[in-house]
């Protein structure tokens, strides 16, 4: 398996598994599964209400001798209710307490959106429940980052849903640079500028929704949405390899040298999506995948954009 060395430390294996969206009752065998079928590196956040579920299997995992502690590589999440800097060392606690860890590998800022603290981990519900970023400014969030790194209980640090203008923005004041943004990324938004931003800045680039997320729920969805998993070029590459769209994708993402974390819950998929990190594909395949880029955003984040709220779609990508 193809990994990356951290800037702070450690080996992050490019291939991960998602748990957003992974249900109750679900998440937890889902996690027991692909580690048996030989993943290593897990992808979690709070927001995905099954933090505890999956900190019971990996307790039960490591408790069977399936792996170890320091063989994982564990992602999670600050929920936007928790910036600030004196928020973060107690959110990153809580989330260590339900996933029975005393670090995890990566912390990411889950999104550049602050919400009040009393959202918890959770929505806003009117625009009242947003902080202006002039209230809640990123830099402060980043320095409870920084403290959380200082304190042993994440190895790395992050962030998620970052352009290259923020990026450039935290690079001003932070201490620690970030070593990981994780951004939607597939071949209908292959995000080739901020790859290469990230690229230059020693920041490695995770592929959320690298499969293009169809099971993403109906509130995300707009009518211009396309269908990638049933795209023409990669159906073809697909069929010629043996293989199926979802492995042709992750074989491409870990090829143009990202990280990604498909999300499934079902065995057979699971297993189907490890042996894809074992395929290469061709100078031409790539470039065909290359040539099918829509600029497609399928999260547009349009939760954090409703009326009355500070945030706006042009100063979240901008
Ligand atoms: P399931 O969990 O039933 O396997 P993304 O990671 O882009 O958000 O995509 C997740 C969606 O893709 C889920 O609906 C998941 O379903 C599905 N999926 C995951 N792996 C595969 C695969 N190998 N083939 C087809 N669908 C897949």
């Amino acid at each position: 398996m193809k990994s990356f060395s951290m800037r702070e430390g450690g080996r992050m294996p490019a291939l991960g598994l998602g748990t957003w969206k992974s249900a109750s009752g679900e998440a937890g065998e889902a996690v027991r599964e692909a580690i048996r079928t030989g993943f290593r590196h897990f992808d979690c956040s709070p927001i995905y209400g099954n933090e505890a579920e999956i900190g019971a299997a990996l307790a039960d995992a490591i408790a069977a001798g399936e792996v170890e502690r320091d063989e994982l590589w564990i992602t999670s999440k600050l929920w936007n209710s928790c910036h600030g800097r004196e928020n973060v060392v107690p959110a990153l606690r809580r989330t260590l307490a339900d996933l029975r860890l005393s670090y995890v590998d990566l912390y990411l800022v889950h999104w550049p959106v602050a919400l009040q603290e009393r959202v918890g981990i959770g929505y806003a519900k009117t625009a009242a429940d947003f902080r202006a970023p002039e209230e809640a400014p990123i830099a402060a969030t980043w320095a409870g980052m920084e403290d959380a790194f200082s304190l042993g209980l994440c190895w790395n640090i992050g962030v998620s849903n970052f352009s290259v203008t923020k990026l450039e923005s935290l690079a001003r004041t932070a201490r620690i640079a970030p070593a990981v943004d994780q951004v939607e990324s597939h071949p209908y938004l292959q995000q080739t500028d901020l790859l290469r931003y990230c690229g230059d800045n020693g920041i490695v680039l995770t592929a959320f929704a690298p499969l293009g997320s169809g099971d993403r729920p109906a509130r995300v969805r707009t009518a211009d949405d396309p269908v990638l998993m049933s795209d023409p070029v990669i159906a073809s590459i697909a069929a010629s390899h043996g293989l199926s769209p979802a492995q042709v994708m992750i074989a491409w993402a870990i090829q143009r040298g990202t990280s990604l974390i498909p999300k499934s819950t079902n065995p057979a998929r699971i297993a189907q999506n490890f042996a894809a990190a074992s395929v290469t594909l061709s100078e031409r395949e790539m470039e065909a995948i290359a040539g099918i880029d829509r600029n497609h955003r399928f999260f547009k984040g349009a939760l954090w954009t409703v009326e009355g709220s500070p945030y706006t779609q042009a100063s979240l990508w901008d």
